[in-house]
C-alpha cells in the first residue's frame, strides 16, 4: 500500500533516524513541522517534508491520499513494559486495597501475583491468545504500535512456557511489533515459600533453558523487591539469563530501595523500571550506564506510591522512558496516553519530554530505535493521526480521551473493527 498524508497541521517527532535516545535537557526538546506531508511505501516511510517543497506524485492511481488539515501525525508509541498476557481480573482486591488492605498484605495472604499464577494455570493457550488479542487490539487504537510482553503468571516450567507460546503466537498474528520477556522470577510460588533457592533452580537449571532452546524471549526480567528477589539472587537469575543469550531488564525499587538498579547495571540491563524509591546512589550508577530508566505512572497511581523522583533524574542528564505496566493487578490498563498524562501531572513532565518518553526512549528500552520511535526514512510506517486538535501538547492535557482518529501499522490503514488479526 502506498499512502501519502499531506496538509499535516504538525509532524511530530521527526528525525533522520540517527537518534537512538533522547537524554537530560534535550527531553524538552521535539522536533516537528508544521504543514508538512509524509509518504509511506512497502511498509516504510520513504519521505517528509513541508508542503512548500512537496515534490508532487506522478502516479496517482496506486496511491492512497489522506487530507490531515487541522491534525498531527505521530510516530506509533512503544510501551516497553506490560504483562498484557493473563487470565481473569483482579478487581476483588482492588476493592480490598480500597478498604484499606495493602498491595503487600493482598500478596502475603496469596493474591496478588499469585492469584494471576492460579487463573493462569487452568487457562488455555487459546483462551490466553484470544483475551490478549482483545487488549492488543484496543492498545493499537490508543496509538501503540510496538509493546514488550512478559510472562511471569505462570511460575511453573509449564505455565511459563504456555505463557511465552502464547506470546510467540500473537507476534506471529498481530500487527504491533511485540517483544517477549521472561519474568519466571515474578514471585516465589507457594509451594517453594520455604525454600527460595529450589525456585531459583527450577528457573536457573530448567526454564531458562528452554526459554532459550525453544527462542521464546528476549529478555529475561526479575521482580527485585523484599518478600520476592532480593539484589543478590536477582544478580544470579539475570547471570544465568545472559548465559543463555537473553539480554535482561529489572523490576527495580517499585515498594522499597531493594538493589535493583545495582542489580540492572551490574548486569548491563537494557532498562531497569518502576523507580519509585530510586535513590541519589542509583541515579549516579545509571548515569555512567546505558540502562533506560522507565517509569510506570500507572501501577504508581493505581496502588499510590511515591513519585519516581523523574526531574531530578532528567536534571542529571538521564533519559526517562514511560510505559503502561499493563496488568491485572498494578495497572489495568495499556492507555499510553493517559500513561503520559500522569505523568505531566504527577512529575511535572512537560509535553515534549512525555513523547520523547513514550516513543524514542520506550523503542530503546525494547532496543527497537533503529526502526521505530520517531517519522525518520526508511523506519517502519507505524504512525497515528490524531482527530483535529490544537497542537501536540493537546493529547497529554485532554486526558481520558481518545484524540486518535487513524491508525497505520507496518504501512496499513487498521480498520477498527474486525482488527484482531494481521489482514
Ligand atoms: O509491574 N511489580 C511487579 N509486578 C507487576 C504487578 C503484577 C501484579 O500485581 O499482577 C508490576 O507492577
Ligand atoms: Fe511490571
Amino acid at each position: 500500500m502506498r499512502i501519502l498524508i499531506k496538509n499535516i497541521k504538525t509532524l511530530v517527532q521527526v528525525d533522520d533516524g540517527s537518534r537512538l535516545k533522547v537524554c537530560g535537557a534535550d527531553m524538552q526538546l521535539l522536533p516537528c513541522l508544521d504543514n508538512a506531508w509524509v509518504a509511506i511505501e512497502g511498509g516504510l516511510i520513504a519521505d517528509y517534508g513541508r508542503m512548500d517543497d512537496f515534490p508532487g506524485v506522478s502516479d496517482w492511481d496506486r496511491l492512497t491520499v489522506i487530507d490531515a488539515t487541522g491534525k498531527c501525525v505521530f510516530p506509533s508509541w512503544c510501551d516497553s513494559h506490560t504483562h498484557l498476557v493473563f487470565a481473569g481480573s483482579r478487581e476483588g482486591e482492588f476493592a480490598d486495597r480500597l478498604k484499606g488492605l495493602s498491595y503487600e498484605q493482598i500478596a502475603l495472604r496469596g493474591g496478588g501475583i499469585l492469584n494471576s499464577a492460579g487463573k493462569l494455570r487452568n487457562a488455555s493457550e487459546e483462551e490466553l491468545i484470544q483475551s490478549a488479542l482483545l487488549r492488543l487490539n484496543e492498545i493499537m487504537f490508543q496509538g501503540t504500535g510496538a509493546v514488550e510482553i512478559k510472562s511471569g503468571y505462570g511460575l511453573t516450567l509449564e505455565s511459563e512456557l504456555k505463557m511465552l507460546r502464547v506470546i510467540k503466537k500473537l507476534k506471529a498474528v498481530s500487527s504491533l511489533t511485540i517483544k517477549a520477556t521472561f519474568l519466571g522470577a515474578h514471585a516465589v510460588p507457594l509451594e517453594y515459600k520455604n525454600n527460595k533457592n529450589k525456585y531459583i533452580d527450577l528457573i536457573v537449571h530448567e526454564m531458562l533453558p528452554r526459554i532459550a532452546d525453544e527462542k521464546l524471549a528476549e529478555y529475561c526480567d526479575v521482580f527485585c523487591e523484599k518478600n520476592y528477589f532480593s539484589k543478590s539472587e536477582t544478580i544470579r537469575i539475570l547471570e544465568a539469563g545472559i548465559n543463555v543469550g537473553l539480554k535482561t531488564k529489572v523490576h527495580a525499587e517499585q515498594m522499597s530501595n531493594s538493589g535493583g538498579v545495582e542489580a540492572g547495571v551490574h548486569c548491563k540491563a537494557i532498562s531497569v523500571d518502576h523507580l519509585e524509591y530510586v535513590e541519589g546512589k542509583d541515579i549516579d550508577l545509571l548515569k555512567y550506564s546505558d540502562t533506560m530508566p522507565v517509569v510506570l505512572p500507572g501501577a504508581q497511581f493505581f496502588l499510590q506510591l511515591p513519585n519516581p523522583p523523574v526531574r531530578q533524574m532528567i536534571d542529571s542528564g538521564l533519559p526517562v522512558a514511560i510505559a503502561s505496566d499493563f496488568n491485572p493487578g498494578s495497572s489495568p490498563t495499556g492507555n499510553m496516553n493517559l500513561m503520559q498524562s500522569l505523568a505531566c501531572i504527577l512529575y511535572r513532565m512537560t509535553p515534549e519530554e512525555v513523547i520523547n518518553a513514550s516513543t524514542l526512549n520506550t523503542a530503546y528500552a525494547m532496543e527497537l530505535s533503529a526502526t521505530h520511535g520517531s517519522i525518520a526514512v526508511g523506519k517502519k510506517a507505524n504512525i497515528f493521526i490524531t482527530q483535529e486538535i490544537p497542537g501536540y501538547s493537546f493529547l497529554s492535557y485532554a486526558f481520558g480521551s481518545n484524540l486518535i482518529e487513524t491508525v497505520i501499522l507496518n504501512g496499513e490503514i487498521k480498520n477498527r473493527k474486525n482488527q484482531l488479526w494481521k489482514d
